[in-house]
Parts: structure tokens; sequence; C-alpha cells
């Protein structure tokens, strides 16, 4: 039997991953780090790290257990981040951005990975643009400017992607929640109050039968922090 949080959640992971495979579409994992009431920074645009070793620990072994991770450009040019496995073994996923200007700049740590472009996901026709740092995959965008991620999720796995853990930032997270595509969380609570910007804002329901839930729940702490995961399930009569 699996007796760390780690084994735990990778077994879980997996077993969960197996039941979607008829869905033809790449397992969602949320992953991301918020404070107890709720704050994933203090300001968007601002970094902020809330998670203690032992649970960046823990976010590199859910890397390694996922063929992408998916970030907004908000989350690039906040953090700059590397989204890559150095705190255990295993392999890098592959770095997705939603960025449907392409403003990714060139100097950004995801476009200097070796052997590796960052793929990034936009929704202009952009023939001009030709870097050898990125690979573009062009979708469609809805009339408030956001990518399609549906079909995002279905170019993924035309290409062999079959898990994605999207680590932030607030806007894509919301999205995946709202477009009732994020499948799992994985979600570390960090003993902090910081009245900041939150990651879950407006899903645009009104009834209790029709929030997401969280179906059935784990959870365990990991030295100072709280790490609760689950299957998300959406819809009315979910209760
Ligand atoms: N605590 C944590 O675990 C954690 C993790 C990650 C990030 N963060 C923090 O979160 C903040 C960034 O979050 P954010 O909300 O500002 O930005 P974000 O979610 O990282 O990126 C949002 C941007 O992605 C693009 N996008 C394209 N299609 C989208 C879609 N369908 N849905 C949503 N976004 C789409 C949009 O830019 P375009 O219109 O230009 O395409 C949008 O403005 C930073 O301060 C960072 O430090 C915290």
């Amino acid at each position: 039997m699996p007796k760390t949080v780690s084994d735990k959640i990778e077994r879980w992971l997996t077993q969960h991953r197996q039941s979607l495979v008829a869905l033809q579409k790449p397992q969602v994992t949320l992953c991301y780090a918020q404070s107890w009431d709720g704050s994933i920074t203090i300001r968007p645009g601002e970094a902020l790290a809330l998670s203690g070793d032992a649970s960046m620990r823990l976010t590199h072994l859910l890397r390694s257990l996922h063929d992408g991770i998916l970030v907004g450009i908000g989350t690039v040019l906040a953090d700059n981040p590397q989204l890559t496995v150095r705190e255990c073994e295993g392999v890098s996923p592959q770095a997705i951005v939603l960025d449907s200007a392409v403003r990714i700049p060139e100097n950004a740590r995801l476009c200097q990975r070796q052997g590796q472009k960052c793929w990034v996901v936009t929704s202009v026709d952009q023939p001009e643009i030709s870097r050898q740092d990125i690979e573009l995959i062009r979708v469609a965008s809805s009339a408030e400017n956001e990518l399609d991620l549906e079909q995002v999720l279905a170019i993924l796995w035309q290409k062999g992607v079959r898990s994605v853990m999207v680590e932030g930032g607030a806007k894509v997270i919301n999205a995946f929640i709202k477009a009732g595509l994020a499948d799992a969380i994985v979600l570390t609570v960090a003993p902090r109050l910081v009245g900041g910007y939150k990651a879950i804002d407006n899903l645009g329901l009104s009834h209790k039968a029709e929030l997401p839930r969280i179906r059935p729940i784990h959870t365990q702490s990991l030295g100072d922090d709280l790490i609760m995961w689950g299957e998300l399930h959406y819809g009315s009569g979910n209760d």
C-alpha cells in the first residue's frame, strides 16, 4: 500500500487516467498553491512563493507524471517559470503556453529548454513570426478573445499528449473549470492569509446543484501545508 502523499497521488492519478481513456482527450489536472483564504498571489502579475519545501518537491513529482504542463501568458510574464522537473527524478513535461497574441519574450526561460521548443497556443495567423524557440499552435478564440480550450485539448491529444498539468494562473484555472474541462485537482493550501488574487473567480453559476464538486476527496498534511486532491464533477445533480 502507498504510504507517502506522493505515492498516494501518483497511484490515484494513474488510476483516474485509465478511467478517462475512452474520452480521447488528455487528462487535465489543476495543480496550484493557495493561501488559506484562497489567494494564489498578492496582486496579479506578481510572483508569490506559497508552497513549503516538501510541497514544492511534490509539485515537481506531479510535473514528472504529466506529458504536458500548461500555463497562461500572465504567469510567464509574472514568474518567468521553468516548469521543469528538478527536485526529483523524471522527465520534464512539454511546456505549453496560452498566449493568443504571442507575447512570450524570447528570453523567457520556457524558450531556453535544450531540445524542446515551447508550444505557444495562439489564435492569430502570423506567418511573419519565425522564431526558432517556439512552436505555434493555432486555435479559434471566443468573442471574449479566449482561446478555445476544447480545441487546444483535441490538438494536444493528436500530438500524443495524454495528460496535462495546468499550473496557473487564475484566468487559466478559472477558464478550465468554467468549460468543465479540468478532470482533477491537486491543491496545496499554505498557512498564510493573503487577501489577494483568487484562483477561482466568477464561474457564472448560481445554484448549488450546478457547482463543480470534488469527489472523492483526499487530504494530507505535508510540512506546514495541506494537500487536497480529488476528481472534479460538473453539472446539476452531482450532489
Ligand atoms: N500560486 C500558484 O500556484 C500560482 C501558479 C501560477 C501563477 N500564479 C500567479 O498568477 C498570476 C498570473 O495569473 P493571471 O490570471 O494574471 O494570468 P494567467 O492565467 O497565467 O494567463 C492569462 C492569460 O492567458 C491568455 N489566455 C488565452 N486563452 C485563455 C483562456 N481560454 N482562458 C484564460 N486565459 C487565456 C490570456 O492572454 P492573451 O489574451 O494575451 O492570450 C490571459 O490574459 C501571477 O501573478 C502568478 O504569479 C500563481
